[in-house]
Protein backbone atom coordinates (compact mmCIF):
# COMPACT_ATOMS: atom_id res chain seq x y z
CA UNK A 1 0.00 0.00 0.00
CA UNK A 2 3.06 2.24 0.80
CA UNK A 3 4.33 1.72 -2.19
CA UNK A 4 1.17 2.64 -4.01
CA UNK A 5 0.30 5.54 -2.38
CA UNK A 6 4.28 6.95 -3.13
CA UNK A 7 3.93 6.37 -6.80
CA UNK A 8 1.12 8.32 -6.58
CA UNK A 9 2.42 11.10 -5.28
CA UNK A 10 4.61 11.56 -7.44
CA UNK A 11 1.83 11.25 -10.71
CA UNK A 12 0.31 14.48 -8.82
CA UNK A 13 0.89 18.14 -10.01
CA UNK A 14 3.80 19.49 -7.48
CA UNK A 15 1.04 21.91 -5.97
CA UNK A 16 -1.59 19.11 -5.86
CA UNK A 17 -0.42 17.32 -2.14
CA UNK A 18 -1.23 20.92 -0.57
CA UNK A 19 -4.73 20.65 -2.06
CA UNK A 20 -5.20 17.27 -1.15
CA UNK A 21 -4.00 18.44 2.06
CA UNK A 22 -6.85 21.15 2.16
CA UNK A 23 -9.63 18.88 1.22
CA UNK A 24 -8.81 16.60 4.05
CA UNK A 25 -8.95 19.01 6.50
CA UNK A 26 -12.54 19.97 5.13
CA UNK A 27 -13.96 16.27 5.50
CA UNK A 28 -12.19 16.41 9.28
CA UNK A 29 -14.39 19.36 10.19
CA UNK A 30 -17.50 17.83 8.96
CA UNK A 31 -17.71 19.28 5.27
CA UNK A 32 -18.41 18.64 1.85
CA UNK A 33 -15.72 18.07 -0.42
CA UNK A 34 -16.35 16.84 -4.79
CA UNK A 35 -14.00 14.51 -5.68
CA UNK A 36 -13.25 13.26 -9.37
CA UNK A 37 -13.58 9.63 -9.50
CA UNK A 38 -12.73 7.75 -13.10
CA UNK A 39 -16.42 7.55 -13.60
CA UNK A 40 -18.19 10.54 -12.84
CA UNK A 41 -17.60 13.43 -9.35
CA UNK A 42 -18.64 12.76 -6.04
CA UNK A 43 -19.77 14.64 -3.33
CA UNK A 44 -17.98 13.33 -0.29
CA UNK A 45 -18.56 13.56 3.39
CA UNK A 46 -16.76 11.47 6.55
CA UNK A 47 -18.77 8.25 6.46
CA UNK A 48 -18.67 8.46 10.18
CA UNK A 49 -20.06 11.81 10.46
CA UNK A 50 -24.05 11.57 10.48
CA UNK A 51 -24.15 15.39 10.13
CA UNK A 52 -22.17 15.80 7.55
CA UNK A 53 -23.74 12.58 5.83
CA UNK A 54 -27.24 14.47 6.15
CA UNK A 55 -25.31 17.72 4.45
CA UNK A 56 -25.07 15.70 1.49
CA UNK A 57 -28.79 14.50 1.49
CA UNK A 58 -30.05 18.11 1.81
CA UNK A 59 -27.53 19.06 -0.76
CA UNK A 60 -28.39 17.17 -3.13
CA UNK A 61 -31.72 17.02 -2.30
CA UNK A 62 -32.14 13.26 -2.37
CA UNK A 63 -34.51 11.03 -0.34
CA UNK A 64 -32.95 9.42 2.98
CA UNK A 65 -33.85 6.26 2.35
CA UNK A 66 -31.32 6.02 -0.87
CA UNK A 67 -28.22 4.82 0.23
CA UNK A 68 -24.59 6.38 -0.46
CA UNK A 69 -21.77 4.24 -1.47
CA UNK A 70 -18.87 4.44 0.76
CA UNK A 71 -15.51 5.07 -1.33
CA UNK A 72 -12.42 3.53 0.50
CA UNK A 73 -8.62 3.72 0.15
CA UNK A 74 -7.66 0.06 -0.20
CA UNK A 75 -9.51 -3.14 -0.96
CA UNK A 76 -7.43 -4.37 2.83
CA UNK A 77 -10.20 -2.40 3.92
CA UNK A 78 -13.28 -4.24 3.19
CA UNK A 79 -13.43 -6.37 6.16
CA UNK A 80 -13.64 -3.03 8.45
CA UNK A 81 -16.94 -2.04 6.69
CA UNK A 82 -18.33 -5.14 5.63
CA UNK A 83 -19.31 -8.60 7.58
CA UNK A 84 -19.75 -11.93 6.36
CA UNK A 85 -17.74 -11.36 2.99
CA UNK A 86 -17.88 -14.40 0.90
CA UNK A 87 -15.20 -15.30 -1.74
CA UNK A 88 -16.69 -13.64 -4.74
CA UNK A 89 -16.65 -10.42 -2.75
CA UNK A 90 -12.78 -10.82 -2.54
CA UNK A 91 -12.14 -12.25 -5.92
CA UNK A 92 -14.19 -9.07 -7.54
CA UNK A 93 -12.61 -6.54 -5.51
CA UNK A 94 -8.77 -8.11 -6.22
CA UNK A 95 -10.05 -7.91 -10.24
CA UNK A 96 -10.98 -4.61 -10.62
CA UNK A 97 -10.18 -2.02 -7.38
CA UNK A 98 -8.86 0.59 -7.80
CA UNK A 99 -11.83 0.91 -10.44
CA UNK A 100 -15.49 1.54 -11.58
CA UNK A 101 -17.04 -1.05 -9.64
CA UNK A 102 -19.56 -0.79 -6.34
CA UNK A 103 -20.05 -4.20 -4.05
CA UNK A 104 -22.82 -4.02 -1.72
CA UNK A 105 -22.24 -6.37 0.86
CA UNK A 106 -23.30 -6.85 4.74
CA UNK A 107 -22.48 -3.73 6.80
CA UNK A 108 -20.21 -3.85 9.93
CA UNK A 109 -20.81 -0.91 12.72
CA UNK A 110 -19.12 1.56 10.86
CA UNK A 111 -21.74 1.76 8.01
CA UNK A 112 -23.92 4.00 10.31
CA UNK A 113 -28.12 4.04 9.18
CA UNK A 114 -27.46 7.50 7.70
CA UNK A 115 -25.16 6.11 5.26
CA UNK A 116 -27.33 2.94 4.48
CA UNK A 117 -30.89 4.67 4.72
CA UNK A 118 -31.54 2.16 7.96
CA UNK A 119 -30.52 -1.32 5.61
CA UNK A 120 -28.13 -4.04 6.94
CA UNK A 121 -26.27 -3.73 3.79
CA UNK A 122 -23.42 -0.90 2.41
CA UNK A 123 -22.09 -0.01 -0.97
CA UNK A 124 -18.50 0.23 -1.00
CA UNK A 125 -15.63 1.24 -4.30
CA UNK A 126 -12.69 2.06 -4.15
CA UNK A 127 -12.07 4.50 -7.26
CA UNK A 128 -9.13 4.48 -9.71
CA UNK A 129 -8.26 8.57 -9.71
CA UNK A 130 -5.19 9.46 -8.80
CA UNK A 131 -6.64 12.19 -6.54
CA UNK A 132 -9.55 10.30 -5.48
CA UNK A 133 -7.05 7.98 -4.30
CA UNK A 134 -4.80 10.19 -2.70
CA UNK A 135 -7.73 12.12 -0.68
CA UNK A 136 -9.16 9.11 0.47
CA UNK A 137 -5.35 7.96 1.96
CA UNK A 138 -4.66 10.72 3.61
CA UNK A 139 -8.16 10.65 4.96
CA UNK A 140 -7.72 7.37 5.97
CA UNK A 141 -11.83 6.39 6.94
CA UNK A 142 -14.45 6.22 4.51
CA UNK A 143 -15.58 8.79 1.97
CA UNK A 144 -19.44 8.53 1.86
CA UNK A 145 -20.51 10.19 -1.95
CA UNK A 146 -23.07 10.38 -4.10
CA UNK A 147 -22.67 11.65 -7.81
CA UNK A 148 -22.07 15.64 -7.09
CA UNK A 149 -25.33 16.30 -9.07
CA UNK A 150 -28.69 17.72 -7.49
CA UNK A 151 -31.03 14.26 -7.05
CA UNK A 152 -32.59 13.15 -10.79
CA UNK A 153 -30.15 15.30 -13.02
CA UNK A 154 -27.31 14.57 -15.11
CA UNK A 155 -23.98 13.49 -13.43
CA UNK A 156 -20.98 16.02 -13.48
CA UNK A 157 -17.61 14.87 -15.62
CA UNK A 158 -15.67 17.75 -14.55
CA UNK A 159 -15.14 20.01 -12.09
CA UNK A 160 -17.24 23.06 -13.55
CA UNK A 161 -20.30 20.66 -14.00
CA UNK A 162 -20.04 20.67 -10.27
CA UNK A 163 -19.59 24.25 -9.52
CA UNK A 164 -22.40 25.25 -11.86
CA UNK A 165 -25.09 22.78 -10.30
CA UNK A 166 -23.73 22.59 -6.54
CA UNK A 167 -22.55 26.86 -6.18
CA UNK A 168 -21.94 27.66 -2.58
CA UNK A 169 -23.62 24.27 -0.81
CA UNK A 170 -20.19 22.45 -1.72
CA UNK A 171 -16.99 23.67 0.75
CA UNK A 172 -14.47 22.55 -1.54
CA UNK A 173 -13.94 20.90 -5.36
CA UNK A 174 -11.07 18.95 -6.26
CA UNK A 175 -10.40 19.35 -9.81
CA UNK A 176 -8.85 16.41 -12.14
CA UNK A 177 -9.69 17.48 -15.55
CA UNK A 178 -12.41 15.34 -17.27
CA UNK A 179 -13.64 11.85 -16.11
CA UNK A 180 -12.16 8.91 -18.15
CA UNK A 181 -14.87 6.59 -17.82
CA UNK A 182 -17.94 9.04 -17.91
CA UNK A 183 -20.51 6.60 -16.78
CA UNK A 184 -21.28 5.84 -12.86
CA UNK A 185 -20.12 2.57 -11.39
CA UNK A 186 -21.61 -0.90 -11.95
CA UNK A 187 -23.52 -1.70 -8.66
CA UNK A 188 -23.19 -5.86 -8.20
CA UNK A 189 -25.32 -6.74 -4.72
CA UNK A 190 -23.30 -9.43 -2.87
CA UNK A 191 -25.52 -9.58 0.28
CA UNK A 192 -28.23 -11.73 -1.27
CA UNK A 193 -27.85 -15.83 -1.56
CA UNK A 194 -26.81 -15.10 -5.41
CA UNK A 195 -25.08 -11.78 -6.43
CA UNK A 196 -26.71 -9.74 -8.71
CA UNK A 197 -26.41 -6.71 -10.98
CA UNK A 198 -28.01 -3.85 -10.17
CA UNK A 199 -26.91 -0.91 -12.07
CA UNK A 200 -24.63 -1.19 -15.60
CA UNK A 201 -21.88 1.06 -15.64
CA UNK A 202 -17.76 1.09 -15.78
CA UNK A 203 -17.55 -2.43 -15.47
CA UNK A 204 -18.93 -4.74 -18.25
CA UNK A 205 -20.86 -8.01 -17.76
CA UNK A 206 -18.35 -9.95 -19.39
CA UNK A 207 -15.48 -8.82 -17.09
CA UNK A 208 -17.90 -9.67 -14.53
CA UNK A 209 -18.57 -12.80 -15.44
CA UNK A 210 -14.59 -13.81 -16.33
CA UNK A 211 -14.02 -12.79 -12.91
CA UNK A 212 -16.81 -14.34 -11.11
CA UNK A 213 -16.27 -17.38 -13.19
CA UNK A 214 -20.35 -17.42 -14.62
CA UNK A 215 -22.65 -14.72 -15.99
CA UNK A 216 -24.37 -12.85 -13.15
CA UNK A 217 -27.84 -11.87 -13.59
CA UNK A 218 -29.35 -8.50 -13.52
CA UNK A 219 -32.46 -7.49 -11.48
CA UNK A 220 -35.19 -7.21 -13.33
CA UNK A 221 -36.88 -4.27 -14.42
CA UNK A 222 -39.88 -4.76 -12.03
CA UNK A 223 -37.12 -5.41 -8.58
CA UNK A 224 -37.97 -3.77 -5.21
CA UNK A 225 -34.56 -2.45 -5.55
CA UNK A 226 -34.54 1.46 -3.89
CA UNK A 227 -31.71 2.22 -6.09
CA UNK A 228 -32.13 6.09 -7.44
CA UNK A 229 -30.26 4.99 -10.57
CA UNK A 230 -33.51 2.21 -11.03
CA UNK A 231 -36.02 5.37 -11.33
CA UNK A 232 -37.44 5.59 -15.45
CA UNK A 233 -36.60 9.66 -15.38
CA UNK A 234 -32.90 9.68 -13.40
CA UNK A 235 -29.84 11.27 -15.27
CA UNK A 236 -32.57 13.48 -17.25
CA UNK A 237 -31.64 16.65 -18.83
CA UNK A 238 -33.77 19.59 -18.70
CA UNK A 239 -34.42 18.82 -22.62
CA UNK A 240 -37.00 15.90 -23.66
CA UNK A 241 -34.83 13.11 -25.00
CA UNK A 242 -36.39 10.87 -27.98
CA UNK A 243 -34.53 7.41 -28.54
CA UNK A 244 -34.53 7.16 -32.71
CA UNK A 245 -33.32 4.45 -35.19
CA UNK A 246 -29.97 5.81 -36.44
CA UNK A 247 -31.19 5.33 -40.05
CA UNK A 248 -33.92 8.31 -38.70
CA UNK A 249 -31.71 10.09 -37.01
CA UNK A 250 -31.36 13.15 -39.92
CA UNK A 251 -34.82 13.48 -41.15
CA UNK A 252 -36.02 13.24 -37.61
CA UNK A 253 -33.68 15.97 -37.07
CA UNK A 254 -35.19 18.00 -39.73
CA UNK A 255 -38.44 17.59 -39.16
CA UNK A 256 -38.30 18.84 -35.34
CA UNK A 257 -36.30 22.11 -36.49
CA UNK A 258 -38.73 23.00 -39.61
CA UNK A 259 -41.30 22.66 -36.32
CA UNK A 260 -39.34 25.75 -35.04
CA UNK A 261 -37.71 23.34 -31.79
CA UNK A 262 -34.16 23.74 -31.13
CA UNK A 263 -33.21 19.99 -31.97
CA UNK A 264 -29.75 18.78 -31.03
CA UNK A 265 -28.52 14.74 -31.13
CA UNK A 266 -26.28 12.41 -29.72
CA UNK A 267 -25.38 9.65 -32.05
CA UNK A 268 -23.89 6.85 -29.63
CA UNK A 269 -24.94 4.51 -32.22
CA UNK A 270 -21.97 5.77 -34.06
CA UNK A 271 -19.21 5.72 -32.13
CA UNK A 272 -17.04 3.15 -29.82
CA UNK A 273 -18.97 2.51 -26.38
CA UNK A 274 -16.05 4.07 -24.84
CA UNK A 275 -16.12 7.59 -26.19
CA UNK A 276 -20.05 7.40 -25.80
CA UNK A 277 -19.93 6.81 -22.39
CA UNK A 278 -17.03 9.49 -21.82
CA UNK A 279 -18.66 12.04 -23.66
CA UNK A 280 -22.23 11.13 -22.84
CA UNK A 281 -23.61 13.66 -19.90
CA UNK A 282 -20.99 16.73 -20.92
CA UNK A 283 -22.94 16.49 -24.40
CA UNK A 284 -26.33 16.34 -22.56
CA UNK A 285 -25.37 19.17 -20.45
CA UNK A 286 -23.94 21.34 -23.50
CA UNK A 287 -26.94 20.54 -25.36
CA UNK A 288 -29.21 21.80 -22.50
CA UNK A 289 -26.68 24.56 -22.46
CA UNK A 290 -27.63 25.49 -25.73
CA UNK A 291 -30.79 26.03 -25.53
CA UNK A 292 -32.56 22.44 -26.82
CA UNK A 293 -36.53 21.58 -26.27
CA UNK A 294 -35.63 17.79 -27.65
CA UNK A 295 -32.67 15.55 -27.67
CA UNK A 296 -32.45 13.26 -30.34
CA UNK A 297 -30.38 9.82 -29.15
CA UNK A 298 -29.40 6.37 -30.59
CA UNK A 299 -28.52 3.48 -28.89
CA UNK A 300 -25.33 1.83 -29.22
CA UNK A 301 -25.18 -2.18 -29.00
CA UNK A 302 -26.22 -3.28 -25.90
CA UNK A 303 -22.36 -4.95 -25.20
CA UNK A 304 -19.46 -4.55 -23.26
CA UNK A 305 -20.04 -0.45 -22.36
CA UNK A 306 -22.61 -0.29 -24.35
CA UNK A 307 -24.80 -1.85 -22.24
CA UNK A 308 -24.46 1.05 -19.73
CA UNK A 309 -24.87 3.62 -22.57
CA UNK A 310 -27.66 2.27 -23.49
CA UNK A 311 -29.37 2.02 -20.13
CA UNK A 312 -28.69 5.65 -19.15
CA UNK A 313 -30.00 7.15 -22.52
CA UNK A 314 -32.85 4.61 -21.89
CA UNK A 315 -33.46 6.19 -18.57
CA UNK A 316 -33.01 10.09 -20.04
CA UNK A 317 -35.45 9.07 -22.40
CA UNK A 318 -37.94 8.07 -19.61
CA UNK A 319 -40.93 9.45 -18.55
CA UNK A 320 -41.03 12.61 -15.97
CA UNK A 321 -42.29 13.09 -13.11
O1 LIG B 1 -19.50 5.77 -10.01
C1 LIG B 1 -20.18 5.91 -9.00
O2 LIG B 1 -20.73 4.95 -8.43
C2 LIG B 1 -20.34 7.33 -8.44
C3 LIG B 1 -18.98 7.81 -7.94
C4 LIG B 1 -19.04 9.15 -7.26
O3 LIG B 1 -18.42 6.85 -7.10
N1 LIG B 1 -21.30 7.37 -7.39
C5 LIG B 1 -22.63 7.23 -7.61
O4 LIG B 1 -23.40 7.40 -6.46
O5 LIG B 1 -23.11 7.03 -8.70
P1 LIG B 1 -24.98 7.59 -6.50
O6 LIG B 1 -25.35 7.82 -5.07
O7 LIG B 1 -25.34 8.62 -7.48
O8 LIG B 1 -25.51 6.18 -6.90
C6 LIG B 1 -25.25 5.10 -6.03
C7 LIG B 1 -26.29 4.04 -6.19
C8 LIG B 1 -27.66 4.52 -5.78
O9 LIG B 1 -28.56 4.05 -6.75
C9 LIG B 1 -27.87 3.85 -4.43
O10 LIG B 1 -29.22 3.63 -4.12
C10 LIG B 1 -27.11 2.55 -4.63
O11 LIG B 1 -25.97 2.96 -5.32
N2 LIG B 1 -26.71 1.99 -3.34
C11 LIG B 1 -25.80 2.47 -2.45
N3 LIG B 1 -25.75 1.70 -1.36
C12 LIG B 1 -26.61 0.68 -1.56
C13 LIG B 1 -27.02 -0.46 -0.78
N4 LIG B 1 -26.53 -0.68 0.42
N5 LIG B 1 -27.95 -1.27 -1.33
C14 LIG B 1 -28.49 -1.04 -2.57
N6 LIG B 1 -28.15 0.02 -3.34
C15 LIG B 1 -27.23 0.86 -2.84
MG1 LIG C 1 -26.24 9.67 -9.05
Amino acid sequence: MHDDSTTRRRELLPDAAGTVTRAVGVLRSGGLVAFPTETVYGLGADAENEAAVGAVFRVKGRPRAHPLIVHLAHRSMLPAWGRELPDVVHRLAEAFWPGPLTLIVKRSTRAIDAVTGGADTVGLRVPAHPLALALLEEFGGGVAAPSANRFGAVSPTRAEHVRVDLGADVDFVLDGGDCSVGVESTIVDLSRRQPVILRPGGITPEQLAAAAGAPLPVLGEAGETPAPGTLPSHYAPRARVVIVDPADLSSRLERERSSGLCAGSIDAASLPPESAARQLYAQLRALDDAGCDVVLVTLPTEAGLGWAVADRLRKAAGPRG
